[in-house]
């Protein structure tokens, strides 16, 4: 990237995950320091400025939803999502075990400007390496003062705990987060009231991604302004990204926003397995609607994905090659969010298992093209009809591959049908068998 790493400098060195070596690089330094004495409004101003958009999905500007949270006197909540669920999203994970102190130190800064005095850091229970690095870190804050009571003899007091999740992607959703938070089942609320006004415990709460916590002291450190000069308009800053899926040098890179993703694909991750052509991927995790091989000159940002038909979401790219059917990514997707649906509403619940029966159906040879239609239906009905998005999570990137691919899907249908009756004939005609009556299908 031409912008050089901000959250990703230096990130190899080793026990950075300490204070003490986080500290020699400046942590918890002047920076800190003036935050805790600047007036809370004036820092939600600069979050603000900077443009930061929230790095966990949805994108919405982080300054602006901390500028939610009511003023007086009650008990607030900062909470980190650190359930990072999203198939095809590793990033948090390579940030919290390399530099947890920069996840805590934004943390104290973001729960000081949101006027919070309770934090908590919820993780996904998979991530028990990194939940124990953090629950280290956390301890030598304490020890350092930087946590607990009137952090270095300012007026801001910050608890805050690490808290292991059991393992559901819907706990990553922020209020099916909090509800398992507070020892419940894992259960999406109605919104609204949103999470700055009725969250953890009914109290307000600001919930943001490990990723966006972790940037705010870089964004007091260089200025609002000088931050909001990286990436393109509307999507400033640098991006954390996660690569998967057919290209030669997966894993985790840190990109300026605007990059091509032709750039990112080929420069950064080496190009194509086998030297093969992207078929299709996944722009922002297995919840974005596909864009293909044609869609590689696009600037990496939120707008232009959006604009595209997709979205930046958690900012995971997952790369399929020409050599990879189509019906058999889409099924493998809408497993997933079928065995994840937490059942509560009837268009995800129904919508999910009906997609994978019919997908089933597809490659069992047992499909008409109609089948197709219906399944391109129950997509439609699904998206915008559900109590969380987790329904549409599936509904759009199943709807995107039959819309972009349906050429592929008739044919798969076509042939499977073929093959399921060549197999059938073939075992009528087996030597011992009694004949079936009616149809062959
Ligand atoms: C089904 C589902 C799963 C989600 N999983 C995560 C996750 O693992 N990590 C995350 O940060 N946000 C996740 N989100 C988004 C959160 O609900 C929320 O928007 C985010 O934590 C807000 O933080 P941000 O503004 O910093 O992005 C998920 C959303 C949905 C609908
Ligand atoms: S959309 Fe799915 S996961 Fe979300 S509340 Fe409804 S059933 Fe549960």
């Amino acid at each position: 990237m031409s912008q050089e790493a901000i959250l990703f400098k230096g990130i190899d060195e080793p026990g950075l995950n300490t204070l003490e070596v986080y500290k020699r690089r400046g942590g918890y330094g002047d920076v800190f320091r003036k935050a805790l004495s600047t007036p809370r409004d004036a820092l939600v101003t600069e979050l603000v400025e900077s443009g930061l958009r929230g790095r966990g999905g949805a994108g919405f500007s982080m300054g602006k939803k901390a500028s939610f949270m009511p003023k007086g006197a009650m008990d607030k909540y900062l909470v980190c999502n650190a359930d990072e669920s999203e198939p095809g999203t590793f990033k948090d994970r390579e940030l919290m075990t390399k530099s947890p102190h920069m996840l805590i130190e934004g943390m104290i800064i973001g729960a000081y400007a949101a006027g919070a005095t309770r934090s908590f850091i919820y993780i996904r229970g998979e991530y028990a390496q990194q939940a124990d690095i953090l629950d280290a870190a956390v301890a030598e804050a304490y020890a350092d003062g930087l946590l607990g009571k009137h952090i270095l003899g300012s007026d801001h007091s910050l608890e805050m705990l690490v808290h292991r999740g059991a393992g559901a992607y819907i706990c990553g959703e922020e209020t099916g987060l909090l509800d398992s938070l507070e020892g419940k089942r894992g259960n999406p609320r109605l919104k609204p009231p949103f999470p700055a006004n009725q969250g953890l415990y009914q109290g307000p709460t600001l919930i943001n991604n490990v990723e966006t916590l972790a940037t705010i002291p870089h964004i007091l450190g260089m200025g609002a302004a000088e931050y909001a000069k990286i990436g393109v308009e509307n999507s400033t800053g640098t991006k954390l990204i996660s690569v998967s899926g057919h290209v030669k040098r997966p894993g985790n890179y840190e990109i300026e926003l605007g990059m091509p993703v032709r750039e990112i694909l080929y420069d950064l991750c080496g190009g194509i397995e086998g030297d093969r052509e992207v078929k299709f991927y996944f722009p922002g995790g297995s919840s974005s609607p596909v864009l293909t091989g044609d869609d590689l000159d696009l600037p990496y940002d939120f707008d232009s994905m959006a604009k595209a038909g997709s979205m930046l979401g958690s900012g995971a790219i997952i790369v399929v090659d020409d050599q990879t059917s189509v019906v058999d990514v889409c099924l493998k997707l809408a497993q997933f969010y079928k065995h994840e649906s937490c059942g509560k509403c009837t268009p995800c619940r129904e919508g999910t298992q009906w997609t994978v029966k019919m997908l089933e159906r597809i490659i069992a040879g047992t499909a008409t093209p109609m089948d197709l239609d219906i399944m391109a239906s129950v997509q439609t009905q699904i998206i915008g009809n559900c109590l969380c998005v987790l329904g549409d999570a599936m509904a759009m990137p199943v709807g995107s591959m039959i819309e972009k691919f349906r050429p592929e899907f008739e044919a798969y249908i076509e042939e499977a049908r073929a093959r399921s009756e060549r197999e059938l004939i073939a075992s009528l005609e087996e030597p011992g068998e009694v004949p079936l009556v009616g149809s062959l299908v």
